[in-house]
């Protein structure tokens, strides 16, 4: 089965084919990031706009290199939510359009799913069932999956997501967006020790996490050095690993308890976050100890991208799915 993925909730519009028997043939993706760097974070209209302009070519471009026509598509899987309500529609009306000219399913896909099946697409795929840590801008998630489809949820951020923690702290200290990647760069040159964040919500049982606190944290560690605009390069480097340390701190340490709590010896991590180099280290340490193997997926597909919408809608259409009706609707929301 050949199913073509479309991704745009966010900031990147994403297109690929995947297939059942010869896995990805082909992926396209184009980044907004440059576009709304300078205003600090994501424009809602201009990133459903952009969508608009690049989703016919890079479906084009994405059948090309797959050396496939349209009418060899088995269905057409798109992202659905949640996400930008906008952004999503660009993505939805077009797939059930396609879909119903191709006279093929579409097949509506939960973002995060993308995210959690995104590590099945590497060679050393992991076996359900397993734990996952999805950490994104706008999620972060532990659950426990034990087939496809089947996900019991373990804990997750009570405010901010962990990669929003980041583009925000990045922003108070003058940094570009996105935030994760400027301060794990930035951190590389900080001084270990010379700031103590808190880990929160590690004091207490429970799997749930919360990051709004180091965002406040962050930002009075500024003003006692006197304000963002005085800050010297050291200053700014250490603040990041201070930061850094506490996010990766936390992730670990609510990892290990899922993994005790739950006995599995397989943990996924996807999502943006999941690219960030001291967490990989840090949780290479700690799961060793527990004998635990950890997953990941592929650098590129870390971030939004359509091949993990792709690779989930065939899944999906293999066990039967399709999406009723000619509606379209998205779910910006979707818990
Ligand atoms: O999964 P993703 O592309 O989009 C969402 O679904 O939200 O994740 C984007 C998030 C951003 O918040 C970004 O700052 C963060 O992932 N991120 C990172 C790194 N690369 C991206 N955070 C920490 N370290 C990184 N290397
Ligand atoms: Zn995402």
């Amino acid at each position: 089965m050949r199913v073509l993925g479309i991704e745009t909730s966010c900031d990147e519009t994403g297109v690929a084919v995947y297939d059942t028997e010869q896995g990805l043939l082909s992926q396209a993706l184009f980044s907004q990031i440059d576009m709304h760097a300078v205003y600090g974070g994501v424009v809602p209209e201009l990133a459903s706009r952009d969508h608009v302009r690049r989703l016919l070519p890079l479906l084009r471009q994405v059948l090309s290199d797959a050396g496939i026509g349209a009418r060899e598509l088995d269905g057409v899987a798109y992202t659905a939510g949640p996400g930008l309500a906008g952004a999503l529609l660009v993505g939805a009306g077009v797939a059930r359009a396609l879909a119903y000219g191709w006279g093929v399913p579409a097949l509506p896909v939960h973002h995060m799913e993308g995210h959690l099946l995104a590590p099945l697409l590497e060679d050393d795929a992991p076996d359900f069932p397993f734990v996952a840590l999805l950490v994104s801008g706008g999620h972060s998630l532990l659950l426990e999956a034990r087939a496809l489809g089947e996900y019991v949820p373990l804990g997750e951020s009570v405010d901010d997501a962990a990669g929003e923690a980041f583009d925000k702290a990045a922003k108070m200290m003058g940094l570009g967006y996105p935030g994760g990647p400027a301060i794990s760069r930035l951190a590389e040159q900080g001084r270990a020790g010379r700031f103590r964040f808190p880990r929160p919500m590690t004091d207490r049982p429970g799997l749930d996490m919360s990051f709004s606190g180091l965002k406040t944290f962050t930002l009075n560690t500024i003003h006692d050095l006197g304000g963002a605009t005085v800050l010297d390069d050291q200053d700014r480097a250490d603040v990041a690993l201070a930061f850094q340390e506490a996010v990766v701190d936390t992730l670990v340490i609510k990892c290990r308890r899922a993994m005790q709590a739950t006995g599995a010896k397989r943990l996924v991590v996807a999502g943006g976050v999941s690219a960030n180099g001291m967490l990989r280290e840090r949780l290479a340490q700690a799961m060793g100890k527990l004998g635990v193997k950890v997953y990941y997926p592929g650098l590129a597909y870390c971030t939004d991208n359509g091949a993990m919408i792709a690779y989930a809608g065939a899944l999906r259409l293999a066990a039967g799915e399709r999406q009723e009706g000619l509606g379209v609707s998205v779910r910006p929301r979707w818990p």
